[in-house]
């Protein structure tokens, strides 16, 4: 394919994705945090775009008594603190006017019975269909018995042209035997192709934009390689701590919780090859490869490849902070990771001995996503002949870097001659900013995701094969951890600091650096 064909398919391919049907959207943990902070908001924003379609209900489904117009109340202080734009009334009242609130234990058949009865009602006054897209984003541990109850009770089922359809929230598992296991309880209740796995990065704009990035331009493709790319970096890096979730950050971790979805995601957004079409499968099909083709790190190589921290007391912002073992509902010896850093090795033809390093962090000096492709040096002649062997740290390597948040671009650092009669050279960067060149906010992930999962669309979701094949990934690092009694190598960062000496170490033993975000 020619790259004007591909860029134009590729145009034609996103232009054309198929539009949101109808539907009752009913979220299962509609008190908790996500609905209050994310998915309300996420909805609210595209009520006010016009985005939803017509006729749309939103149930709220959790087991505290509360009246339909409570909840609207409470969604609407949540809603004036976490939406993009600020809430007004008018359109407000609009939207909320199709919120309802249905009390039911999650283990209650009956409750599902009535909540069936009351989707016909509402559905039936809306002289709509009854295609229903259910929102699993209460714990984890629910998850089974909502699952079994909505097979139960028939909600499960489409009938007709009508639809049912399953988001699920992350985490999906914690390991490859809980991740299966949850797929098989997924499975007896939907199909594949009716389960929609949330990892919200996929919904980011800039995630999706590296696609383009790399299948819209001509100029990228042919330098998309172990014969020019030196290497890869992914930074993650938060200033939160982790705020309430130590129920959950105990047990999981920054591994499990930021890199074996979030970032091998993008690892995958970059690695893989130009799928043959923008099909959701042919999508998903090259990730998997890469996925597949990630070198194992494993026993000894744990050490040598993984670094795991916590954070100690600093200060963020100028202000003292408290250190992992001493936030709320953590354990004062907890050996849980805050911060892990990573050597990876994409074992194919395009990328052989590229190594990708990644490193991921809370309560680090600024939070920001990126991703930078190092470029290998320039040949050491003409510009470069007064050095032998141009390092591949002194800054004079082109750089690719995509800013996946905040501050959403794209830049690219490139050699210039600093002006004046000699000849002087200096890194300078071209820059693509998405604020200042389309003048618009770009939309929260949420808001693309919900879209996408009315519209049958599973491009941005993750498959049950991709879950499963980076939890086999993941699970070599963490029997690697678990191999000694005491979790070995848990090293310690000030809150406020860029980690740890050793993750320094593991970047500067290859003869490279961290790139100074
Ligand atoms: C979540 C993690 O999936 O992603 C959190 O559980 C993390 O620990 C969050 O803070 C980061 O997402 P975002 O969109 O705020 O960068």
């Amino acid at each position: 394919m020619t790259e004007k064909k591909s860029a134009a398919s590729l145009r034609a391919g996103f232009a054309s994705r198929a539009t949101p049907e109808p539907c009752s959207l009913v979220i299962f943990g509609a008190t908790g945090d996500l609905t209050h902070r994310k998915l309300i908001p996420a909805l609210y924003n595209l009520a006010a775009d016009g985005d939803l379609p017509p006729g749309m209900n939103v149930i709220g489904f959790a087991r505290r008594d509360k009246t339909d117009e409570v909840f609207r109340q409470e969604l609407q202080e949540a809603a004036k603190k976490f939406s993009r734009r600020p809430i007004d009334q008018n359109l407000w009242n609009d939207f909320a006017s199709f919120i309802y609130y249905h009390r039911s234990e999650f283990t209650d058949l009956e409750g599902y019975r009535r909540l069936r009865e009351r989707l016909d009602q509402l559905e039936k006054g809306k002289g709509g269909g009854a295609n229903r897209l259910f929102y699993l984003s209460a714990g984890p541990d629910q998850f089974d018995n909502i699952l079994a109850r909505l097979k139960a009770s028939g909600l499960a089922e489409a009938s007709g042209k009508n639809w049912a359809r399953v988001i699920v929230e992350k985490p999906f598992g914690t390991d490859l035997a809980s991740a299966q296991q949850l797929n098989e309880v997924v499975r007896n209740s939907f199909d594949e192709s009716s389960t929609f796995r949330i990892d919200h990065f996929l919904g980011k704009e800039t995630a999706q934009n590296i696609m383009v990035l790399r299948f819209a331009n001509a100029i990228f493709e042919h330098l998309w390689n172990q014969r020019y790319i030196d290497h890869v970096q992914i930074t993650a890096s938060e200033q939160l701590g982790i705020e309430n979730r130590a129920g959950y950050y105990e047990g999981a971790g920054a591994l499990r919780d930021m890199v074996q979805n979030h970032l091998l995601q993008l690892l995958c957004l970059i690695a893989m090859e130009p799928p043959t079409d923008l099909r959701a499968d042919s999508i998903r099909d090259e990730k998997v490869k890469v996925l597949r083709s990630l070198r194992r790190i494993t026993g000894e190589d744990v050490a040598r490849s993984v670094v795991r921290a916590q954070y100690g007391p600093g200060s963020i912002k100028e202000k003292p902070a408290v250190g992992y073992r001493e936030e709320k509902n953590v354990k004062p010896d907890s050996q849980t990771e805050t911060y892990v850093a990573l050597r990876l090795l994409v074992d194919n033809w395009r990328w052989a001995d590229v190594p990708f390093y990644m490193r991921v962090g809370k309560r680090m000096p600024k939070s920001g996503t990126e991703i930078g492709i190092h470029f290998k040096n320039a040949p050491g002649v003409l510009f470069n002949i007064d050095r032998d062997q141009p390092s591949r740290r002194d800054g004079s390597q082109n750089v690719l870097v995509i800013r996946i948040q905040p501050d959403e671009g794209v830049s690219l650092r490139i050699q210039s001659k600093i002006p004046g009669a000699s000849v002087r050279i200096q890194p300078v960067k071209m820059d693509f900013a998405y604020g200042t060149s389309f003048g618009k906010a770009s939309p929260e992930a949420y808001e693309r995701l919900l879209l996408d999962a009315m519209a049958g669309d599973a491009t941005l979701f993750a498959r049950r094969d991709e879950v499963e094949e980076a939890w086999r990934f993941i699970d070599d690092i963490e029997e690697g951890w678990q191999a000694v009694e005491q979790k070995p190598g848990l090293y310690f960062y000030p809150c406020g600091s860029w980690g740890p000496a050793e993750a320094d170490h593991l970047i500067e033993n290859d003869g490279r650096a961290w790139r100074v975000a």
